[in-house]
């Protein structure tokens, strides 16, 4: 994304992807698009094939004490809703876009050291002084790369975080006493909206990532094993997590993967050392509900594609200096909201029978408070000023 939204500009860049297309292609990660990512996506020109083939949705489901309750969007953010599309989608979009323009992706490019990122500041006079390198391997040559800036989009697990000197950064984690057991089927959802439900076994997500494919989620030990879990197991325990007073029923299908994922929150300050920047799980994570990392992800490359054009353009750097600053604010406003949708919803193995009772009594007001559902709906969406 940040790599085409510099290409508009006239700004060049070389993408190192350590991993291979198909693999960034299949990857599954939550596709909940905010009202600003859609934004962004159409106004860039990568935006098509997601109106034509994403689904918008108005709500969400909170289903506990096997009750419904929705949470209606629009009426609550001024007219907002959310579009379903999945990230690989995003992905392909994205990379299409990049090559048919003739942009430099390189696939199985393994970065293995960024020097001289803090030769110097951003002032404009030291723009030709001090750049940094990176060197990666590609094929089975190494080679070296001469840039003004480096962008570590390289994940939680990438290099880039790790270049910046010791002591620099300010990090901050929080792990949960749980994970999630996410599974694709190909079945049809059994709703037209998410359902995030709370049931004494735990936690359970219906997503989905077209009218044909189910993405559903079940909280599990951070221990749990994929051996010991069947499809059948897997349908059994959705079934009853999901189970209500009403007339209601989960469909089940060929289940096509199934992977578990740690649940962790994470935030490094500042997002920028010299003229080495972070962006995305680099710099956050979040726990997975309420689907922020990607809608994050895209909120920090378009500041900084905005920032860097200003930069390189005429030489003003007010923008790239405020960048961490700026991409922070709601990066906690996002940390805070997926802690808020993650505690309210997964009962803690570890916590006690109080805990549960304040676990229902914040959700029964969640759903009965207009003002209580205006936060959860103005965080899903993306509205809430940070
Ligand atoms: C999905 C994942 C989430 O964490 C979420 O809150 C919503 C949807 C998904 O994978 O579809």
């Amino acid at each position: 994304m940040l790599s085409h939204l510099l290409h508009l500009e006239g700004i060049d860049s070389v993408v190192l992807e350590s991993r291979s297309r198909d693999r960034v292609e299949q990857r599954q990660r939550a596709g909940i698009l905010e009202q600003g990512t859609v934004d962004v996506l159409r106004a860039s020109g990568v935006g098509d094939r997601m109106d034509r083939q994403g689904l918008v949705h108005e709500g969400i489901e909170l289903r506990f004490d096997r009750e419904c309750h929705r949470i209606d969007f629009p009426s609550l953010t001024g007219g907002r809703a959310v579009m379903v599309y999945a990230q690989t989608e995003v992905v392909k979009d994205l990379i299409a876009r990049r090559l048919a323009d003739g942009g430099h992706v390189l696939f199985e490019a393994e970065a293995t050291a960024v020097e001289g990122i803090s030769a110097d500041g951003t002032s404009a006079d030291k723009m030709d002084g001090g750049r940094p390198t990176i060197t990666f391997r590609h094929g089975d040559a190494e080679h070296t790369l001469r840039c003004d800036v480096v962008v570590a989009c390289d994940g939680f697990h990438g290099m880039g975080r790790r270049c910046v000197p010791a002591g620099t950064l300010h990090t901050w984690t929080r792990t949960y006493p749980f994970a999630w057991l996410g599974i694709l089927a190909d079945v049809p959802p059994s709703c037209d909206e998410l359902i995030y439900a709370r049931h004494e076994r735990g936690f359970a997500l219906h997503s989905m990532r077209s009218p044909t494919v189910s993405r559903l989620y079940l909280q599990v030990t951070p221990d749990a094993d994929l051996a010991d879990w069947s499809d059948e197991r897997i349908w059994d325990e959705l079934e009853a997590r999901f189970a209500v007073h009403s007339d209601w029923n989960l469909e089940r299908g060929p289940i096509t993967e199934k992977g578990i994922t740690p649940m962790r929150s994470f935030v490094a300050e500042p997002m920028r050392h010299g003229r080495l920047f972070l962006a995305g799980d680099a710099a956050h994570i979040v726990p997975p509900t309420g689907a922020k990392g990607l809608n994050l992800a895209v909120a920090d490359v378009t500041l900084l594609a905005r920032a860097l054009t200003r930069w390189f353009a005429d030489g003003d750097h007010a923008a790239v200096d405020a960048y961490s600053q700026t991409a922070l604010r709601r990066v906690w406003r996002a940390e805070h909201f997926s802690y808020l949708m993650t505690t309210m919803l997964h009962p803690d193995p570890e916590a006690g029978d109080f805990e549960c009772r304040l676990q229902l009594a914040n959700l029964r007001y969640t759903v009965a408070s207009t003002a209580a559902a205006t936060v959860v709906a103005e965080n899903y969406v993306g509205a809430a000023s940070a």
